[in-house]
């Protein structure tokens, strides 16, 4: 618990895909603040039970809920039961996603549908059941990627539903500035993590995003810092934007 202000102690977290990667890293990061986490997932069932077990061990309390983000019913769901036992939160953190990685030409609406719904549509619908719970105001991060405006191989569908999320990030920032609620997005560059699995690249993925002038590689850690910095009170005045962290990849 080293590290606790008192700024995060006894706050309420909500991290989509907390379970695994980033998701997890963040998870962490707010539980040794002191916060409370709630982290959902959709498949993976033991490295959510894994993650809830390396969270509790911060002394906070962690809620692991099984929500499917491409079903909107679920969505709905999760934040009754959120509702049900903590009526309040303070933090959400769109984080999780999903997509498919195919050449626009050859992607099928069903692929365009799933990643959209995941990436987009449901940090849309959480943010709005989110807001609602934010009584004392809050903040809202959304985790997007380099790819919404660079165009990057095998990552159409990825790289459009990043580019919604940002778009709704500004639209919601300017909706929620009333009720004292914070919203940004944070664009990363690449981090290794289980993700990369599903891209036939990933070697060249890896070893061309070191070429930054940083001289190593991000980590799940740059962001977590990020994210606890954009729910800080120290961030009050930045609005709807969207932070590249990326080791300056993208300036060369
Ligand atoms: N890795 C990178 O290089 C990189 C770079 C820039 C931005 N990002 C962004 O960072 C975020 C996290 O990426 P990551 O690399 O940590 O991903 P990851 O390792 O693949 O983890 C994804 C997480 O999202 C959950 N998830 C996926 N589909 C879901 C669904 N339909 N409903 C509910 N939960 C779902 C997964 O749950 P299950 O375990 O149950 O599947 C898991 O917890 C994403 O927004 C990603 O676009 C990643």
């Amino acid at each position: 618990m080293n590290n606790q202000t008192n700024e995060f102690k006894a706050k309420i977290a909500i991290v989509t895909g907390g379970s695994r990667g980033i998701g997890k890293k963040i998870c962490q990061q707010f539980a040794e603040q002191g916060s409370n986490i709630i982290f959902n997932y959709t498949r993976h069932h033991k490295e959510a039970k894994e993650t809830k077990d390396e969270i509790l061990k911060y002394g906070v309390n962690c809620d692991v809920i099984k929500c499917n983000l491409n079903e909107e019913q679920q969505i709905i769901d999760f934040f009754k039961e959120i509702n049900s036992k903590y009526k309040k939160v303070d933090y959400l953190i769109n984080n999780a996603a999903s997509g498919v990685q195919k050449l626009a030409s050859e992607l099928e609406t069903k692929h365009w549908e799933w990643t959209l719904n995941i990436n987009a549509r449901a940090p849309w619908l959480c943010s709005i059941a989110a807001s609602k719970l934010m009584k004392d105001g809050g903040s809202i991060v959304n985790i997007s990627s380099l790819g919404s405006t660079k165009v990057v191989p095998y990552y159409f569908s990825v790289g459009t539903s990043k580019a919604a999320l940002e778009a709704i990030t500004k639209y919601l920032a300017v909706e929620f500035a009333e009720k004292k609620i914070n919203v940004n997005a944070i664009s990363a560059g690449l981090v290794e993590t289980d993700a990369l699995k599903s891209f036939p690249n990933k070697k060249s993925m890896i070893s061309d995003s070191l070429n930054n002038p940083s001289g190593r590689s991000l980590t799940k850690a740059d962001i977590a810092n990020l994210v606890i910095f954009l729910c800080s009170k120290k961030s009050e005045m930045i609005k709807g934007q969207t932070i590249i962290i990326d080791g300056g990849y993208n300036l060369i």
